[in-house]
């Protein structure tokens, strides 16, 4: 039986592959390439991992929180709610989206590191449940907002907490040189939670960190739980706030390849649990609420992509290319951070992958790239390649680039497909051009 990277995936008795029980050539044909599909079937069971681990160890003093700038979507917000996660939102086009949705605005965190006035105006006037603040400009400009609206917000602060997650550092985003947030270590994080409690139209209910993306390793969040429990008790020590709230963020890794090895949710849950009772003991600080935001780790392995091979150069004694019909406009994150995928050429699924090929894209950039020198079965024009693993952060961070229509999104569930978001047509995209 052969192994992929995704557990829904599989090959039928054509030999295809099948996402979800769904036969992906079959797909393919009947929606077009390029073409996102989700099995929401996985991002359920995600989601419920998590919700399930979050209230076994917290309670009710905990919720899971859908980073949603993976996949921002109307279908997802709707998937999520049912699952009876919130959602975090990172822009108005986020927000909207969520509220088109029908999310309970009380379950929305706003986050961002520089939103603008109509965002905040947006956010504040539609009484999102939490804004996370960036800064101090941010700050005062939610007190005037919240003033003129004669409403109190109840806000976090984004801290970051200097803790090196071991990641990629185009995805790091917890140690001081950083654009996120406020640092601990040189005493702006504190001086932000004095301002803030002279103001009269905003509530300081918490503190707020992320420490990266796509990390294994449990002991940066154990480091980071402690240091911001720390925080909580010196803030209710030096600056008499005692802060109730604590978003510990996202990041959990997901297998985009064999070698990568995720850590079940709840193993990191209990450990970050219970760092977090001990140090609130040695504080004799009151148990926090507690929010966490996964994104990736949600919709990541729900998700792959097919596209339709065009071409196939051998440059003898160089390289072998496999050019597709879609490219970095659909996934832009191997040209971004030379992210890793598995493929597979999908009407091949069963057959030996003894051929290496660097699989390229349309654009026009020679780094439009999806994989360089990846194993596959020997593919020719007009088969299915498949990239495993692009739930997350794919349609999400989709272009226009080329004036490439963004593709269709088809979501399986119960081994029945249908479509959750449309291809743009050449219309949608001179949509804006004024002629
Ligand atoms: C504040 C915040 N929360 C959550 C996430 C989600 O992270 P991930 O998708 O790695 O789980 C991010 C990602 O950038 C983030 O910036």
């Amino acid at each position: 039986m052969k192994q992929f990277v995704m557990e829904s995936a599989g090959v039928n008795k054509q030999g295809r592959l099948t996402l979800g029980g769904v036969d992906t050539v079959y797909l393919a044909e009947k929606y077009s390439t390029p073409l996102y599909v989700m099995d929401e079937d996985v991002v359920i069971k995600n989601c419920l991992a998590y919700k399930n681990s979050i209230d076994k160890f917290y309670g009710g003093r905990g919720k899971v929180l859908f980073a949603s700038k993976a996949l921002s979507a109307v279908f997802m917000y709707k998937i999520v709610k049912e699952c009876g996660l919130g959602v975090d939102v990172v822009s108005g086009g986020e927000l909207y989206t969520a509220l088109k949705a029908g999310t309970n605005p009380a379950d929305i965190c706003f986050h961002g590191n520089s939103k603008s006035e109509q965002e905040l105006f947006e956010a504040i006037s539609q009484n999102v449940g939490r804004i996370i603040v960036d800064n101090k400009e941010e700050l005062l400009r939610i007190e005037k907002i919240a003033g003129s609206l004669n409403k109190k917000v109840k806000i976090l602060f984004r801290i970051k907490p200097g803790v090196d997650a071991h990641t990629h550092q185009f995805i790091m985003t917890g140690q001081i040189d950083s654009k996120f947030g406020v640092a601990m270590e040189n005493g702006e994080a504190l001086d932000i939670m004095r301002l803030a409690a002279t103001l009269q139209n905003v509530e300081v209910v918490g503190a707020d960190c992320h420490i990266g993306s796509q990390i294994f390793e449990v002991l940066p969040f154990k480091v980071t739980a402690e240091k911001m429990i720390d925080f909580m008790a010196q803030v209710r020590d030096e600056v008499g706030i005692t802060l109730s709230e604590l978003n510990l963020g996202g990041g959990f890794g997901i297998k985009y390849t064999e070698k990568d090895d995720p850590v079940p949710y709840e193993e990191y849950i209990k450990l970050v649990h219970d760092t977090i009772r001990d140090t609130c003991a040695k504080h004799n600080l009151e148990l926090p609420f507690i929010y966490m935001e996964p994104g990736r780790s949600i919709v990541a392995s729900a998700g792959l992509t097919l596209y339709t091979v065009s071409a196939v150069k051998e440059i003898k004694d160089v390289r072998n290319y496999v050019l597709i019909d879609g490219g970095m406009c659909d996934n832009p994150r191997y040209a971004l951070y030379k992210s890793e995928y598995s493929l597979c050429v999908a009407n091949k699924a069963a057959e030996n992958t003894d051929y290496v090929a660097t699989v390229a894209g349309k654009c026009c950039e020679s780094g439009d790239l999806i994989q360089e020198d990846v194993p596959l079965t020997k593919p020719c024009a007009g088969d299915t390649v498949a990239v495993f693993a692009t739930g997350a952060y794919n349609y999400s961070m989709a272009s226009n680039y080329n004036r490439n229509p963004r593709p269709a999104m088809v979501a399986i569930r119960g081994g029945k497909d249908r479509l959750v978001i449309k291809r743009e047509t050449y219309e949608d995209i001179i949509r804006n051009d004024v002629f």
